[in-house]
């Protein structure tokens, strides 16, 4: 269509994300009964919504036809005093994606620069790319993140470092000393973004990375409610940092960006501290089963700190396929330039266990 000569020259270049495929999508495709089939590839709530949440949707089913309060009172309440910030020093967006459009929109541009690593969360190039920014990609440490090579990276023209901790798609973190370290080097025109959409249920001790913006450094860290309260469907997502900053990436938000019901369940999951209790048991004993399986089976894996786990099966587009036909849905990681590698999200044990008798299946 002669329309599409005036797109935005960035655009074209765009490769959009890729999702792990929802359930009915695949039963419709392969004719399976959708209740026989295990999602096990976006990293969601291996329990599913924390119950104080479901109350809250069910009983505010009927205020859905307002608008949402723009501001998200009630739940900017619960996080400023469970974290000790003014309102001003936090946003929400649509899952903390939409966070990290804001600083897009906010802080990428053409003659800038954007630092992460080269294997961590993809929508980081995208909105680079989107935006015509220098994406630079650093090796990484094994499949940790190489936070010196990172910080050796940042030029003039570098505006944001992304630190994604623990690691998407790698599960694999960085200490607090070692970030100290980092953070040392890192100048004060160039804004950290840690990104921390598994802290909650961190397999591993979570650095306290809010002290660098307490102490004045350009620095944020973005939370979500998708991840470990099992809200990824009401897309609630919420970052905090210095005021000005904060005030800065609020300008690109629309009005109503979060639902009514999304703030009201994230308020109540905020407190769901036995849920989040029961959710770390399961995904403990998630990773001590696939574990043993690769080590039993020789497979290489990644250590993970998070809900999901990477595992170097050989062709992971095509095991992605043959386990998808056999009712188990992963993501295949070649997007991720690991095209031997699969992730796996943490489930309950009845789903673990199906992927690694499937698995199993697949590779004898
Ligand atoms: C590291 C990381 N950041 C951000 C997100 C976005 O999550 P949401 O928009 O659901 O909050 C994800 C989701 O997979 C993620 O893994």
């Amino acid at each position: 269509m002669k329309v599409l000569e005036k797109l935005n020259k960035n655009i074209s270049k765009i490769t959009p994300y890729q999702p792990g495929r929802p359930i009915e999508d695949v039963a419709r495709e392969l004719g399976l009964d959708p209740d026989g089939i295990v999602k096990l590839a976006s990293n969601e709530s291996a329990l599913g919504v924390a119950p104080s949440a479901v109350e809250v949707i069910k009983n505010f089913a009927e205020e859905a036809f307002r608008y949402p309060d723009g501001g998200a009172y009630q739940l900017r309440q619960k996080i400023c005093k469970k974290f000790d910030l003014n309102e001003k020093e936090v946003i929400f967006g649509s899952g903390s994606n939409e966070i990290l459009v804001f600083l897009a929109m906010t802080l990428m541009g053409e003659g800038k620069s954007v630092i992460a690593s080269e294997k961590a969360f993809v929508i980081y190039k995208i909105l680079s790319m989107m935006t015509g920014t220098e994406f630079r990609e650093i090796p990484m440490k094994g499949l940790t993140h190489d936070l010196e090579a990172m910080a050796d990276a940042i030029t003039k023209d570098t505006s944001i470092v992304f630190v994604c901790n623990p690691n998407n798609p790698t599960g694999s973190m960085v200490t607090e000393a070692e970030i100290d370290k980092f953070m040392e080097r890192v100048p004060e025109d160039v804004l950290v973004v840690f990104d921390e959409a598994y802290a909650e249920i961190c397999l591993g001790d979570m650095p306290n990375t809010m002290k660098y913006f307490r102490e004045g450094r350009a620095s944020i860290v973005l939370r979500t409610f998708s991840k470990a309260y099992g809200l990824a469907g009401l897309r609630v997502g919420y970052g905090m940092g210095p005021e000005a900053i904060i005030q800065a990436l609020e300008k690109p938000r629309q009005p109503f960006n979060t639902t009514l019901i999304g703030q009201l369940a994230a308020a109540a999951a905020l407190d769901d501290e036995q849920f989040i209790k029961d959710s770390r048991d399961t995904y403990i004993q998630g990773r001590q089963l696939f574990e043993e399986f690769c080590e039993k089976k020789g497979l290489e894996y990644e250590k993970t700190y998070a809900n999901f786990m990477l595992i170097k099966t050989g062709n992971g587009a095509d095991i992605t396929a043959k386990l998808t036909a056999k009712g188990v849905i992963v993501r295949p990681m070649a997007p991720y330039g690991l095209g031997d590698w699969i992730r796996v999200s943490l489930g309950k044990s009845e789903e673990n266990q199906k992927f690694v008798d499937v698995l199993d299946e697949i590779l004898d």
